[in-house]
């Protein structure tokens, strides 16, 4: 092997912090590629220039080292401006810019949308698509036809292959131009080995109390006062907090001191909120206590699906967990909809209990 990325995973092996993976090298050897190939195949069909991929498409399934493999693309890769970023926040932010570009002026905004994001980076790092929604699916098919087109490299994860995207989506058919798109002009790797590293690493550190009860309550009291040294006879004094999560609106802390934020799942699943809010509470707290998790029944899917996107964003920026619950991660909704999507935050909540990940600060990416 040889390219910025095979040398960079080689060290990590010789080192011993990563174990041989034959899925993991093929996706390195793709990774690579993207170094050598040209302008987008744009230009690629006026000039007949050889042809090499556009962009590199992991999937498989959890804790199997994709993210770890992007990370490892996005540092080595010799391609500048670059830019790695949560698919959830991508999205967030495009919505923004189309609405912006779209009180500018008239027309289609999406042209102008791709332009702005290639100029801003000619490496464009995706961590987890997952794609829920019509606007979504149509703007990210025609956002990536121009990124592509122009050059931009795209790296991406998924827990799913192209053709599994959106799937069951309405209009599914207007989707199906952008899978095409993704198989014709990006390497589709599947690192999809037996072993689910992060289970691996897994050591049982007592953050996740069960059943929700005065024994938990009193653990995670404890945790509270230990981890801001507040002296807990001042316990009624904790002060709360209007968290501004965007768009002028507020979200309410009932508990927030030096980075630690106390919820409950009534208040922070249980009514109708989104990425926008879960990230600015991942941004601004290093420590979550969450306590009340119920075990989650089919009726319970709109808070089952809050609560992957409310881990999603606590793990991308490394936040602490601590909670209370009716159940360990893997009974927490053993059925309906959206069940798939729960398996990544069973294996996140997992390794969120881990001895490495307690010990890693407060991440912060972008
Ligand atoms: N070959 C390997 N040997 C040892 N540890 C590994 C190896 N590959 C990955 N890991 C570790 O396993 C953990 C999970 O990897 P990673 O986060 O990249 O998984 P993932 O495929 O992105 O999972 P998900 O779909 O849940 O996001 C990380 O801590 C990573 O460093
Ligand atoms: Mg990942």
């Amino acid at each position: 092997m040889s390219g910025p990325v095979a040398r960079a995973y080689a060290e990590l092996l010789a080192a011993g912090e990563l174990r041989p993976d034959p899925a993991q090298k093929a996706a390195v050897t793709a990774l690579d590629r993207l170094a050598t190939s040209g302008g987008g195949f744009l230009s690629r069909l006026l000039s007949n220039s050889p042809s090499g991929p556009e962009g590199v498409y992991l999937w498989g399934g959890v804790g199997r080292g994709k993210s770890m493999l992007m990370d490892l693309a996005f540092e080595h890769l010799p391609i500048a401006p670059k830019r790695r970023v949560h698919f959830h926040e991508f999205m967030l932010e495009t919505h923004a810019r189309l609405r912006r570009l779209r009180e500018r002026e008239e027309g289609d905004p999406i042209e102008p949308a791709a332009e702005e994001i290639a100029s801003e980076a000619r490496l464009l790092c995706f961590d987890e698509m997952q794609v829920n929604n019509p606007a979504d699916a149509m703007i990210l098919s025609r956002l990536f036809a121009r990124l592509l087109g122009e050059g931009v490299k795209i790296v991406t994860t998924s827990n799913r292959p192209p053709r599994d995207l959106y799937k069951d989506g309405l209009n599914r058919e207007l989707f199906l131009p952008f899978i095409d798109l993704i198989e014709r002009e990006m390497l589709v790797v599947a690192v999809d080995g037996p072993t689910d590293y992060r289970l691996d690493r897994l050591e049982g550190v007592e953050v996740w109390h069960v059943p929700n009860g005065p024994e938990a309550t009193a653990a995670l009291s404890r945790a509270f006062f230990q981890l801001t040294d507040y002296p807990v006879e001042d316990r009624a004094k904790v002060p709360a907090e209007e968290l501004a999560v965007g768009g002028g609106r507020t979200l309410h802390v009932p508990k927030s001191l030096k980075g630690v934020a106390v919820f409950s799942f009534k208040k922070l699943l249980g009514e109708a909120r989104g990425a926008a809010d879960y990230l600015a509470i991942a941004r601004r707290f290093h420590t979550v206590i969450l306590v009340g998790i119920p075990a989650m029944g089919p009726d319970m899917r709109n808070e089952a699906a809050r609560f992957v996107t409310l881990i999603d964003a606590l793990y991308e920026h490394k936040v602490k967990l601590l909670a209370a619950a009716d159940a360990e991660p893997e009974g927490l909704y053993p059925g309906g909809d959206g069940r798939f999507e729960f398996q990544r935050t069973i294996s996140r909540l997992q390794e969120m209990r881990s001895a490495e990940y307690l010990a890693e600060g407060h991440g912060f990416q972008n």
